[in-house]
């Protein structure tokens, strides 16, 4: 389907908004087209987004120049997702991650087929960032995480970026390149982030024994301290833009590979 314009398209397809990564993995069947953003565009948080453009789940409260996304209780995850799909890009948020120990703030690319690409925060060790990639949904222990010094994330608001192309992928922190992971480094491409990815920004309480497995709590640095909540992280401004410039993606083949992507003009 030929769509006008990628607003027109997220209006037919009505599903784009709810289509969530495990409703329909294109490597096992054929789904929907990913809406793509085809373009760049900046939002300002300081008024509330478009919901023809993203996804909120529970509840953002705006403050001045900023959204807040708080967690108050457990299942609380604030989060922003687009409806909207990039093909390689580039995106970099302002934003200033949350404390507390067990809580997870997050800035995520993640495709349909579970290719994904981490930025992320545990609130109880703040002057560290974690930085992941993912490829087909492959989350076997690997050497894929890295750990990096940084300025402390809960104190004031940073500039985080990705730089992604089919070639490499970048993570650069306030005008700093801190990391590249080159396609052939990861599993010669298998692994590799390379099919159109949403956006979600979010915070989540992973370190919560109630819902959440043993080994997520561990990872989160330990269990929420409740009494010390409402644990909030803040977003400013997002800037993204789409390195292709189609109206949808599609899959043309189950391989996952960015070749198999058709791009609908
Ligand atoms: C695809 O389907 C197979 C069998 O139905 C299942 O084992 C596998 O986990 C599925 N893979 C994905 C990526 O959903
Ligand atoms: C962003 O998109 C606009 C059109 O909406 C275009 O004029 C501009 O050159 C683009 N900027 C970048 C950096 O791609
Ligand atoms: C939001 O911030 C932007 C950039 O500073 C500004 O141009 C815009 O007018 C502001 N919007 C509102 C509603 O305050
Ligand atoms: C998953 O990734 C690991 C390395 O992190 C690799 O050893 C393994 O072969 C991969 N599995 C598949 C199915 O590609
Ligand atoms: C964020 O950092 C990137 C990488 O240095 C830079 O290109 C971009 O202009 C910065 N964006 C904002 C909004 O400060």
């Amino acid at each position: 389907m030929l769509f006008r314009s990628f607003l027109a398209a997220v209006l037919l397809a009505g599903s784009a908004c709810a289509q969530t990564s495990t409703d329909c993995n294109p490597l096992n069947k054929t789904c929907p087209g990913d809406g793509a953003l085809g373009t760049n565009y900046t939002i300002y948080l300081n008024q509330t987004l478009d919901d023809q453009l993203w996804t909120v789940t529970n509840t953002l409260t705006y403050s001045g120049d900023h959204a807040d996304f708080s967690i108050k209780k457990a299942l609380d995850s604030p989060t922003m997702t687009s409806s909207f799909y990039i093909f390689f890009g580039r995106l970099e948020v302002v934003a200033r991650a949350s404390p507390g120990r067990g809580i997870v703030s997050s800035i995520v690319l993640e495709s349909d087929d579970l290719d994904e690409i981490d930025w992320e925060w545990l609130g109880g060790d703040p002057k560290h960032v974690q930085t992941n990639y993912f490829g087909k949904g492959n989350r076997t222990m690997g050497n894929r995480g890295q750990t990096l010094p940084g300025p402390d994330a809960t104190a004031g608001f940073h500039n985080y970026t990705y730089d992604w192309t089919q070639d490499r992928l970048q993570w650069w922190m306030d005008d700093k390149l801190i990391r590249t992971v080159k396609y052939e480094d990861a599993l010669d491409g298998k692994n590799y982030p390379q099919t159109p990815c949403r956006v979600k920004i979010g915070n989540w309480p992973a370190g919560d024994p109630k819902h959440m497995p043993k080994g997520t709590v561990e990872w989160a640095g330990g269990e929420v301290e409740w009494d010390k909540g409402p644990f909030t992280m803040s977003v400013k401004q997002v800037y993204v833009k789409d390195y292709s410039s189609g109206q949808e993606y599609t899959y043309g083949d189950k391989t996952g590979s960015y070749k198999s992507i058709k791009t609908v003009r």
